[in-house]
């Protein structure tokens, strides 16, 4: 089977099929749903801020919040300041997270000039940072970047090389550029690049819509690892479908009925642990999952004007149960 375990030293990734750090969707609700469906192997924070973790800011202690059945889980910590990352680092391990992810891909402003992406155009202090924050903790290292900042600046193969140099064990990769955004296609050449490149994990990341996608991207890249991002809101069962599509050529599209039960199910988990911002989530979430559904712009516009969020569980309850049985 394609991406059936990835080892970053005692961590097993079992597949090695990655839910992408998504800042506003990968909370410990989502995290947990997403595992509970099957085939993803390793799920990750949504990134922190260094900085935030040292001021004991509220939000930052919420994003660190996670169950044990979400294990093997990374946190992924962002900033710019070699010695804050590295005391950052410092209380992720003893936070019990079993892998400690730095990101070097976030595009938004505020970010890049404290860190994120930024720092691709700074090779030296991303030199110190990686020495620093590997000298801080004993627990596994990995870094998520971007190609580069622009088409002239790509820097995917010398960051790969400078990261296993200081000990880093494991690279994903998301091939676009800072300046691209999210516009355009993710140039999966780079990825096979990093990967020839260098010993470590790479992990594949960008584009990856489909079980038929990950293969290509298996294909052309021979990467460790896929990493999935936008699709795993629209299609929670991505991970499950690369299982079956890997084992035995096909895979199951989800009926109206298995649609229903997700979304209650989502919804129920983020009504009962009273989530903070759980209504906005849920709006979101209904935009994403309910295209495809009978009548989903119906649904969509009823879940829009709900006021709580047990309303909206009302409403999403209400609309399946009168078009199931129909
Ligand atoms: C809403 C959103 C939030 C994201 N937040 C993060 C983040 O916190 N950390 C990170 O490394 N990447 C973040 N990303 C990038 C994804 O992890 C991933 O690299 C990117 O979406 C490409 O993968 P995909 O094509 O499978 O979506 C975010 C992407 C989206 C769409």
């Amino acid at each position: 089977m394609l991406f059936e375990e990835l080892r970053i030293r005692n961590v097993s990734i079992r597949p090695a099929q990655i839910l992408a750090p998504m800042a506003g969707i990968t909370d410990t609700v989502f995290r947990r749903f997403i595992k509970r469906l099957g085939g993803c192997g390793l799920i990750m924070t949504e990134f922190v801020s260094s900085e935030g973790m040292l001021r004991q800011n509220l939000k930052s202690q919420r994003f660190l919040y996670y169950k044990e059945e979400e294990r093997p889980i990374t946190a992924q910590i962002f900033g710019a300041d070699p010695a804050h990352l590295a005391e950052a680092a410092r209380i992720i391990e003893g936070l019990g997270f079993d892998i400690i992810d730095l990101n070097l891909g976030c595009p938004a402003k505020k970010v890049v000039r404290c860190g994120g992406s930024g720092l691709l155009r700074e090779l030296p202090l991303l030199e110190e940072i990686f020495r620093k924050i590997r000298a801080a903790v004993s627990i596994p290292f990995t870094v998520k970047i971007r190609s580069g900042w622009s088409d002239e600046e790509i820097v995917a193969v010398p960051v790969a090389r400078l990261a296993e140099n200081c000990g880093v064990e494991a690279i994903a990769v998301h091939p676009r550029t800072r300046l691209q955004g999210y516009s355009g296609a993710a140039r999966w050449d780079i990825i096979q690049e990093v990967k020839s490149s260098v010993r470590i994990p790479v992990i594949g990341n960008g584009d990856v819509m489909s079980p038929e996608a990950a293969a290509a991207l298996f294909s052309r890249t021979g990467c460790d690892a896929v990493m999935i991002g936008r699709a795993a809101p629209t299609n929670p069962w991505i991970f499950r479908q690369m299982m079956e599509f890997f084992r035995s050529g096909s895979y199951i599209e989800p009926a109206e009925t298995d649609r229903y039960e997700l979304i209650h199910s989502y919804y129920a988990m983020l009504v009962e642990e009273d989530m903070p911002g759980a209504i906005g989530k849920m709006k979101q979430f209904a935009s994403w999952f309910t295209h495809g559904v009978r009548n989903g712009a119906e649904l969509r516009r009823s879940v829009q004007s709900a006021q709580t969020a047990r309303d909206v569980l009302d409403r999403v309850d209400e609309f399946f149960s009168a078009s199931l049985s129909k």
